[in-house]
């Protein structure tokens, strides 16, 4: 983590978190989280978030769900301007350390498969594609692309 702060995601941080989350999104066609949606998704149960720091300011965000021994990523998001530094991998390494915490034996993910940065960071953290959907994301009025379903095992024989 060298170069970030991480701290938990609390009330007062979900304007920047809709912020991050819009613009990173926007551009791949998704629906950007408002404000409302980061309240209530923090309010359910299980659901955690954590913001990303560099020099003092919000770069990047992770909402994740553990349930039972089942943790779930919900959303990954880096400014734009700071990728490729380790943010993203930074962010995913938090996710990983508070499902380990949690208790959960596998980490679960959903991916379009036209995003390559995303999928190549899941896989250099090993998480292997256990599922397809066929068109699950619609982008704008180009064709749909598939969801990856992908999966870390968390622990041996998990
Ligand atoms: C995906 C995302 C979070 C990655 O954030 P990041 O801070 O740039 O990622 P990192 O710098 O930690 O990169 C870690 C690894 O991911 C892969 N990666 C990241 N960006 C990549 C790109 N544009 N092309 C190819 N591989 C990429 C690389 O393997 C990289 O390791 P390397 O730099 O040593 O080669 C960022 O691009 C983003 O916010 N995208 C928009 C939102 C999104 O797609 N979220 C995921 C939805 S499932």
């Amino acid at each position: 983590m060298a170069g970030f702060d991480r701290r938990a995601l609390c009330v007062p941080d979900f304007d920047v978190a809709s912020d991050l989350h819009r613009a990173a999104f926007t551009p791949l066609g998704e629906r950007a989280w408002t404000r409302q949606d980061m309240a209530e998704l923090c309010a359910s149960p299980g659901v955690s978030g954590v913001l990303l720091l560099s020099g003092g300011k919000e770069i990047g965000v992770a909402l994740s769900r553990v349930v039972a021994d089942e943790a779930e990523l919900l959303t990954i998001a880096v400014d734009a301007g700071h990728r490729r530094r380790g943010a993203g991998r930074a962010l995913l390494e938090a996710v990983i350390d508070r499902a380990l915490a949690a208790g959960a034996v596998s980490l679960f993910l959903e991916v379009g498969a036209d995003n390559p940065a995303a999928c190549s960071l899941y896989e250099q953290k090993d998480f292997r594609v256990v599922g397809r959907r066929a068109g699950y994301y619609q982008r704008g009025t180009g064709p749909n692309a598939d969801a990856l379903v992908m999966r870390l095992a968390l622990r041996p024989g998990g």
